[in-house]
């Protein structure tokens, strides 16, 4: 089994091969997820919410972050694994360094960013330092209080064309990944077209390059509510490891998502 890299995800992006990932935050399921043949798995800051109870993201610290690495890197083989930079870690240069080095360390192949060019030269130094980089634009939870709450993004054409210049200044920056989360299905599609390195999306449609979602949405077993872009498939199969197979399968084909759990 050959674990997941950098080259093997800009692989299947010119192969047209979807990439399917998950949120993971404990070795339980990181290995079953990681047995099931998900790809990509993510310590999301949603561990906040998800785990935690809290209404955002914002109160997620590198400490939690690195925790939950720990216990995902030691239980999985194949899948590549991505840590959340939380809200304030990488407010500086030197913030960013310190802080990556602590998600690395705990086993991380990847750090994640949410932001557009003010990014710019931390991505590029974090990747002349040997720190793997995923970008995250559109709906970034960390400035959900700059939004006025969850919304869509990009929906009219100068937001959107401020979320595809940012795209494109994170690639040119260094970013191998880029999460795109809740932006309309055009506007999806055009960035992963524009864009060499994969796309992962979350409530932008099934043009991107693959699908992330946050396992307990994907279980159907979140404690607040359920976002129109999710799926529960445990309700489909009854089983927790059918459940990520039927998701893995339905991004690889492009059934999910559908137009019902698409914006426009
Ligand atoms: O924190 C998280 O789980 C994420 C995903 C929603 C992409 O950033």
């Amino acid at each position: 089994m050959k674990k997941v890299n950098t080259s093997s995800l800009l692989k299947m992006k010119q192969d047209k091969q979807k990439i399917a990932a998950l949120t993971a935050y404990d070795a339980s399921f990181a290995k079953l997820f990681d047995e099931q043949g998900v790809d990509v798995l993510l310590i999301g800051d949603s561990l906040g919410m998800v785990l935690q109870g809290a209404d955002d993201t914002l109160g997620v610290t590198v400490a939690d972050i690195a925790y939950h690495t720990r216990a995902v890197s030691r239980a999985t083989q194949r899948a590549f694994v991505v840590a959340d930079m939380p809200f304030m870690s990488y407010a500086t240069q030197e913030q960013a360094f310190t802080n990556a080095a602590s998600l690395m360390s705990a086993g991380a192949n990847m750090v994640k960013l949410e932001g557009g060019t003010w990014l710019v030269d931390t991505i590029k130094a974090l990747v002349e330092r040997g720190v793997p980089v995923c970008g995250h634009l559109g709906l970034t939870p960390q400035s959900v209080h700059v939004f006025g709450g969850f919304k869509v993004q990009g929906r009219d054409d100068l937001q959107a064309e401020q979320i595809l210049d940012h795209a494109k200044a994170l690639e040119r920056a260094g970013c191998q990944l880029l999460v795109l989360e809740c932006v309309p299905v055009g506007l999806a599609e055009k960035i992963s077209l524009a864009l060499h390195i994969p796309v992962i999306g979350i409530g932008a449609g099934h043009k991107t390059d693959g699908q992330i979602l946050v396992m307990h949405d994907m279980f159907g077993i979140s404690a607040n509510y359920m976002p129109k872009f999710s799926k529960n498939y445990l309700q489909q199969s009854g089983d927790v490891r059918q459940a990520v197979r039927d998701y893995i399968q339905e991004v690889q084909e492009g059934v999910f998502p559908s137009t019902e759990h698409s914006f426009n």
